[in-house]
């Protein structure tokens, strides 16, 4: 079950919400379709789920609907249309009382500017939500502390606000929410007050702690590297509507729209995108008890220099050479063994950043070789290849167009890719096994 569940929600603020929703259903622009109503449609058909432990930034320019949003999503705002669901309970029926639960037990949420009370030590701020839930002293105590710890702030407990710099106070504000305890944490504009330096170090923070605590986190900003760094997935709003959700490398290799590419055209691509949507299929790939004459026909049919060489559980070994094809041949060999080198090719993970494979590349004699988080191989990383994929991420927000990347396993096990380019020569031949 989905930790938070949205559909068709909307929100428009002002008069005639019901013709105004009427005239939005089709998917018209909000200007057009709210022309000579006074009404603001702020969230228009929003639909999403949130996976327990995932964080899912929302991200949009100023008036894109984002506030409007996350403070439906915890009953702060009553939509004006559809449904709000956490762990599986609507909230949008919910009586105040109810609701107030929710807040205290589910989910919490840290704002942009975040109030601290002045007079207050750091600890009774970060307990503050525990106070109002009736919790005793010791116990507000121990929580807040726990809270302050994880968030670096221990030293500080005793002290007042305005002892603190502004990433501190901020990270006062995320102890609070994190002392609730509760499993989902809202986040608006939660870093953007801090000058870069700081918010970096806040957002390394936060992605820390999520690794520890693994909450479910909605997390709002308008700043495009916060929400690639931070984001699991990534909803993009514009002017109420969504425009687009996936993941960072999803939006910037295949923009939804126009809007969208404009959006992401300034991101530095090398460092979000990674080695897997860069691959390609290795020519010849062969099993390491396939003998040398089966060898020697892959790599002429094929026209590659080099074979890749995978043992009993498709793992890679690494490669063999046309001279010691020739080699195992002249000696009688009836398989590859004893002749894989590793010397000459670069192994790099399938997440490995673009940013990261530049010198991989220019170290490696044969194309870099992508395994997978068990060892076998997942494609290959000519140096050409990375040069075009680059061109082709080139800022202009064009979708990369030709290779596809590979996305059918380990192993390359010489299945036929539909609709593979021309010059996709797949192995033509390898020893059967059991998979
Ligand atoms: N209480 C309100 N009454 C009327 N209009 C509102 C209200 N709150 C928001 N709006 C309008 O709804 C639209 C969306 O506002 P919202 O605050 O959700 O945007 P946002 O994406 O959070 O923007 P920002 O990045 O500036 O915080 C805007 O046009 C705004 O003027
Ligand atoms: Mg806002």
């Amino acid at each position: 079950m989905p930790a938070l569940a949205v559909k068709s929600l909307y929100k428009i603020f002002g008069n005639r919400a019901d013709e105004a929703m009427r005239r939005l259903a089709d998917g018209a622009p909000r200007a057009e379709a709210l022309a000579g109503l006074s009404a603001t449609a702020a969230v228009i058909d929003a639909n999403f789920e949130v996976r327990p432990g995932e964080i899912f930034v929302v991200m949009g320019l100023s008036g894109s609907g984002k506030s409007t949003l996350i403070r439906m999503l915890n009953g702060l705002l009553q939509p004006t249309k559809g449904s709000v669901r956490v762990d599986g309970v609507e909230v949008t029926t919910l009586k105040p009382a109810a609701l107030r639960k929710l807040r205290r037990e589910k989910i919490s949420m840290v704002f942009q500017h975040f109030a601290l009370m002045p007079h207050r030590t750091v600890l009774e701020n970060a307990g503050y939500a525990l106070e109002v839930a009736g919790l005793s002293k010791a116990e507000r105590r121990e929580r807040a502390m726990d809270a302050l710890r994880m968030v670096g702030l221990t030293e500080w407990a005793d002290k007042l606000p305005h002892h603190l710099s502004g990433g501190m106070q901020q990270r006062v504000g995320l102890a609070r929410a994190l002392a609730a305890g509760t499993d989902i944490l809202l986040m608006d504009e939660a870093f953007s007050a801090l000058d870069p330096l700081i918010r970096r170090e806040i957002q390394d923070q936060l992605l820390e702690l999520q690794a520890e605590l693994g909450k479910t986190i909605i997390f709002i900003t308008h700043d495009l590297n916060e929400a690639m760094r931070l984001g699991d997935r990534i909803a993009v709003m514009r002017d109420g509507r969504i425009v687009q959700i996936g993941t960072a490398e999803e939006i910037l290799t295949d923009p939804a729209n126009d809007y969208v590419a404009q959006f992401v055209a300034d991101v530095d691509r090398t460092r979000i995108l990674t080695a897997s949507s860069v691959m390609e299929k290795a020519q010849t790939v062969l099993d390491v008890n396939v003998g040398p004459r089966v060898a020697a026909r892959a790599l002429r049919e094929n026209q590659t220099p080099v074979v890749y060489v995978t043992g009993s559980r498709k793992q890679f070994l690494g490669t063999v050479t046309e001279d010691e094809v020739l080699r195992a041949f002249r000696e009688g060999r009836q398989s590859l063994e004893g002749y894989v080198s590793t010397e000459q090719v670069r192994t790099v993970t399938a997440d490995t950043a673009v940013a990261d494979l530049f010198a991989e590349c220019a170290e490696s004699v044969h194309p870099v070789a992508v395994l997978d988080e068990t060892g076998r191989l997942s494609g290959v990383i000519p140096r050409i290849t990375l040069l075009a994929a680059l061109a082709s991420t080139a800022p202009d927000g064009s979708p990369r167009d030709g290779a596809e990347p590979e996305t059918d396993g380990p192993g390359n096990d010489g299945a036929p890719a539909d609709g593979a380019a021309p010059n996709d020569l797949r192995p033509i031949v390898r020893k059967e096994e059991p998979v």
